[in-house]
């Protein structure tokens, strides 16, 4: 099998289970020519991605209360689904990318798949199904501004699972003090798997950028509006998750300053703004 094709099964397969199923060992990469592109995954119909306003998700604070955290967990669910879509948009949309940045993006994209079987299988044990809810497309609606692999990783590695960093710590505290330890250990482990995904971006970052530029003024640059880098950090700032990715003391300082950011689908800020 081809990694395109892999890459192109998840894209427009309507089925779950086919869009969750693991690469093969050996994928050829040998076909640099550009694949057909859609600016949207294939889903079935109950997972069609949803306006932002009528896929609502509870604030943080729901996680004390199941019914509101199975909401919470649907909803990251679709997140990493949309991680697994993206990368398999990504090795269709960068086919003449360094093979070693295709290799990391294949690595990740396993991941976001392992990711998303986890928090399926959670949300049944708590007797829930996907599609069960509304699924909003905040990843996907950004995809059209990631026309380099700098602006991918500096979107999704350095930005949305940079602020996983946060929000996976925070999650993770809030289940645990409701008493579900099996929650708190999934929020851990994708907390844990986070830190490699931010190294990759990080790595990349480096040798992508123009040498004279710093790691800084190059990631800020290659964000589109409305991205920006607040929203690369949750409400409270886990400095040793991005220490861990290997990101350098400045950026992270920098990272840390810019002032808490919530939770996506989250609450509103005073401004009635939804981050
Ligand atoms: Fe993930
Ligand atoms: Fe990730």
């Amino acid at each position: 099998m081809k990694l395109r094709d892999f890459a192109l099964r998840i894209l427009l397969s309507e089925s779950i289970d086919e869009k969750l199923a693991a690469p093969p060992a050996r994928l050829a990469d040998s076909d640099p020519e550009p694949a057909r592109l859609p600016m949207a995954p294939a889903r079935p119909r109950e997972l069609q991605i949803a306006r932002i306003q009528d896929a609502k998700v509870p604030a943080r604070e729901g996680m004390a209360d199941p019914a509101q955290r199975a909401r919470i967990l649907h909803a990251f669910a679709n997140h990493e689904l949309q991680a697994v879509e993206l990368g398999a948009w990504a090795l269709l949309a960068y086919p003449s990318a360094p093979s070693a940045f295709r290799r990391g993006l294949l690595c990740i994209l396993r991941d976001e798949q392992e990711h998303t079987r986890m928090y399926l299988a959670r949300l049944a044990a708590m007797g829930r199904r996907f599609g069960e809810w509304p699924v909003s497309g905040y990843f996907w609606n950004k995809a059209r501004h990631f026309t380099t692999p700098l602006q991918f990783v500096c979107a999704m590695s350095l930005t949305f699972e940079n602020a996983n960093l946060d929000h996976t710590r925070a999650y993770a505290r809030s289940a645990r003090a409701a008493g579900d330890a099996a929650t708190a250990a999934l929020l851990e482990r994708v907390h844990t798997d986070e830190v490699g995904h931010v190294r990759f971006g990080w790595r990349w970052l480096r040798r992508l950028k123009e040498p004279a530029e710093s790691m800084w003024d190059a990631y800020t640059r290659a964000l589109a509006p409305p991205l920006e880098p607040r929203r690369a950090r949750g409400e409270e700032f886990h400095a040793g998750g991005r220490a861990a990715a290997g990101l350098d003391a400045e950026f992270i300082e920098r990272l840390r300053s810019l002032g808490p950011s919530h939770a996506f689908g989250g609450k509103r800020r005073a401004g009635g703004k939804r981050t």
